[in-house]
């Protein structure tokens, strides 16, 4: 429902109040009003999530530049996006947790105290919805009325932001009976930060060089300026199911998590649900959608959810989780048919895509997705052909999809309920020193193994391979709050559902990443990781073998299925080590990294790392 207006105050208001009779919730009509005063949109449109409204949206993007509809023989109703060169990211460096107490926000967080960031943010948003509608978004991460799902309401003048948030959450006119006459809703305020004067043309991607990636913890507000991209517009994703909603699990007793949750099931038929978190770029997509190798007929995997996890303790004791998306924004590239047939054949229609190349069949091409073309339009107009020494696609090119097209889809994973966890995995991105896989003895030595997980920097930069960045809980650029407290929040859930006698999950951490003295990789990944999973599941069953070592259990070669794969028990032994010296410098890192936290750190944490040292002397 559009509105016509003008730049005054009072018209904007009017405009907001004239919202459609199904909007019954006052307050929100009155913030959105408070918005449109600001922001002076020429327009207000308060979206249904109806796919007639997401055509019409899109025809107007493609009139206007921003989407190209794909080949409907090739790729039926989908279309491709070619954001402005400079805006192809999150900026981690333009995110803020503006917390009211500096400390709040800890040493990994860039803040802003709250006073001052209003008065630039005002700045900033003042009229700069000029010549632009904007847009009222109502969604729900998670199933519509879940005890674990929140509402939130965005407000944006980007209508591929719309579009984007329909296949992405649960968007549309039956969030409202959710939220009903006076429900809570965390408000999310979006601006591409380009008004356009009377007449001026549009741009393709509109967006600002000023950046701003913005969180109130405590009054639970969003606001972001001068980015369509991704994450840094897509409010529901990295800045409400994470940073707001780690700070709303803090104060309510659950977690928010940057994790995929995934259904294995043996060939008895028996199911169990995993919560695993891997630092961005690191296959968490592959993980969720994985397909077992032929050999180890009769294991099934299926997908609840691929990045994030919102984890709630039920009565029972158990931790049930939701996924608090309903569609994918996933990195393309490195996605392919013979790496993800699953997720390929979720691409086959209905999609979104950003920053990835045109064919000349008007298809989609990227780097690892199949067999390069002859030729192509790259994500930035140009021709490409291979070995032009160009890629085709951004490297962090996207598609968006919604979950129900995943031909592994889990028939769980829209149950309000959630599923209930029966592990934790934690993966790091490391060529050396920690092991294919290990489980923690307790959850204190599992929130250890979490708390220091890295990743290991690419050679893009001469003197810069090789180094450590500690990504705890995947969660660095995520987390809404100082990291300590963090910490402290899981030892205590831990401990509170330990006292209520309830068994918890067990923790295990892995490494996909191991190289050789020739640089390779030395575990094959991808569909083999079949063969790690089905030791856990074996262990969860009080099955499985293994051994002590100094981080936790390792299998032994026997422990796992070998069957139609050529791994030998030496290159076993390699990548389940445990390098005395290698490890005497991984301690001390962990200890830099500690002190680079600050204190007071949970003294679990320190107990855990005196005893490792001790154990290793
Ligand atoms: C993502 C990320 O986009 O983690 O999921 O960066
Ligand atoms: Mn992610």
């Amino acid at each position: 429902m559009d509105t016509m207006g003008t730049q005054q105050s009072e018209e904007a208001l009017k405009h907001a109040l004239s919202a459609p009779e199904w909007v019954e919730h006052e307050g929100l009509k009155q913030w959105v009003a408070e918005i449109a005063r600001l922001t002076e949109p020429d327009a207000i449109h308060w979206c249904d999530g109806s796919a007639e409204e997401a055509s019409r949206l899109c025809e107007q993007m493609e009139a206007a530049g921003t989407l190209r509809r794909l080949n409907p023989e090739k790729r039926p109703n989908s279309w491709l996006a070619w954001s402005d060169p400079d805006d192809v990211a999150r900026v981690e460096d333009r995110t803020f947790i503006c917390s009211e107490r500096r400390d709040d926000a800890g040493p990994t967080n860039n803040w802003v105290a709250p006073d001052e960031m209003r008065a630039t943010l005002s700045g900033l948003f003042q009229g700069c919805m000029r010549g632009r509608t904007m847009y009222v978004v109502p969604f729900s991460m998670g199933p519509l009325g879940s005890p674990i799902a929140h509402i939130g309401v965005e407000v944006t003048d980007s209508p591929y932001v719309v579009v984007n948030m329909r296949l992405m959450t649960r968007m549309g006119r039956a969030v409202y009976g959710v939220l009903g006459k006076d429900g809570f809703f965390v408000p999310c305020v979006h601006s591409v930060g380009k008004p356009l004067a009377a007449g001026e043309p549009d741009v393709s991607w509109p967006c600002n060089p000023t950046k701003y990636i913005v969180h109130y913890p405590e009054s639970r507000e969003i606001w972001s300026f001068g980015s369509g991209y991704g994450g840094n517009a897509l409010l529901g994703k990295k800045c409400l199911a994470l940073r707001i909603a780690s700070t709303m699990g803090r104060d309510e007793g659950w977690l928010a998590e940057h994790m995929l949750i995934l259904g294995v099931t043996s060939p008895e038929g028996k199911k169990k649900h995993v919560a695993a978190a891997f630092p961005s770029a690191c296959g968490k997509t592959n993980f969720a959608m994985l397909i077992p190798p032929p050999a180890m007929k009769g294991w099934s995997v299926t997908t609840i959810g691929d990045d994030i996890a919102w984890i709630k303790p039920g009565a029972d004791g158990r931790l049930y989780a939701i996924n608090p998306e309903a569609g994918y924004f996933g990195v393309a590239p490195g996605t392919g048919y013979e790496t993800n047939p699953n997720c390929m054949a979720a691409l086959s229609e209905n999609v979104i895509f950003t920053n990835v190349a045109l064919t000349d069949d008007g298809d989609v091409w990227w780097e690892g997705m199949g067999p390069e073309p002859d030729h192509c339009i790259d994500w930035q107009g140009n021709d490409w052909t291979p070995g032009c020494g160009r890629k085709a696609a951004h490297p962090n090119a996207r598609f968006t999809v919604a979950a129900s097209q995943n031909p592994a889809i889990d028939p769980a994973w829209d149950d309000p309920a959630g599923v209930a966890i029966d592990a934790f995995v934690f993966g790091g991105r490391r060529s050396d020193t920690v092991p294919l896989v290990t489980e923690a003895r307790d959850w204190e030595e599992g929130v250890y193994m979490a708390a220091t997980m890295g990743s290991q920097t690419t050679a893009a930069a001469a003197g810069a391979q090789g180094i450590v960045r500690r990504d705890p809980f995947a969660m660095l650029p995520f987390c809404g709050y100082d990291m300590k407290q963090y910490f402290g929040h899981w030892l205590d859930l831990g401990r509170r559902l330990a006292d209520s006698g309830a068994a918890l999950p067990p923790i295990y951490c892995v490494n996909w990443f191991q190289k050789g003295d020739d640089g390779r990789f030395l575990w094959p990944g991808f569909g083999e990781n079949m063969r790690v999973l089905g030791w856990m599941f074996r262990r969860m069953e009080g099955q499985g073998g293994g051994r002590g070592s100094l981080f936790g259990i390792v299998p032994d070669y026997a422990d796992l299925t070998w069957d139609g794969l050529d791994f030998s028990p030496e290159d076993f032994a390699r990548i389940t080590r445990i390098d005395a010296d290698a490890w005497r410098q991984e301690l001390d890192s962990h200890a830099q990294w500690f002190r680079q936290l600050g204190s007071p750190l949970p003294q679990a944490l320190l107990n855990v790392h005196g005893r490792l040292e001790a154990e290793l002397a």
